[in-house]
């Protein structure tokens, strides 16, 4: 066992940890996240993407000891975050949401999308999703979400 101390969602986590545990399966067994989803477990799906430090980062390639000293935040984490609340909207309004596995991971990406690259047409917020995979949508309805987030965080800053 190791021990590791996580920033998770702003509240301090210590724990002893199996160095092969993954930190998807960290949050998700023992901090009890299950928003954090996994469905490859290979580091090709996205679907466990989370924040990392402020950056998007499959946890389900991370370790749990390697987040040692990392602020991560989940997509239960995300309360008070006006530029989140804009995403999710978007989302709403874009139908860009079918059976859901993938929400989370897509959340991630889009926050470091709207957040990162403001000026981003369609085909860099294809190529910025390219990470993510959705089986249900046919992606049309996220990328008109994370482009309509991108102008209603514009409108609003
Ligand atoms: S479950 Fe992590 S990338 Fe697929
Ligand atoms: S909405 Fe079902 S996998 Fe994306």
């Amino acid at each position: 066992m190791t021990s590791t101390t996580i920033s998770v969602n702003g509240r301090t986590v210590t724990a002893d940890v199996e160095p092969r545990l993954s930190l998807a399966d960290f949050l998700r067994e023992r901090e009890g996240l299950t928003g954090t989803h996994t469905a490859c477990e290979h580091g090709v799906c996205g679907a466990c993407t989370i924040m990392l430090d402020g950056r998007p980062a499959r946890s389900c390639i991370t370790l749990a000891v390697a987040a040692h000293g990392a602020e991560v935040r989940t997509v239960e984490g995300w309360g008070g975050d006006d530029v989140m609340a804009t995403i999710r909207e978007a989302f709403k309004r874009a139908h860009a949401v079918q059976c859901g596995y993938c929400t989370p991971g897509m959340l991630a990406t889009a926050y470091d999308i709207v957040t990162r690259l403001p000026d981003a047409d369609r085909d860099r917020i294809r190529l910025e999703l390219s990470g993510n995979l959705c089986r249900c949508t046919g992606y049309i309805g996220i990328v008109d979400a994370i482009e309509m987030a991108i102008a209603d965080v514009k409108v609003g800053s």
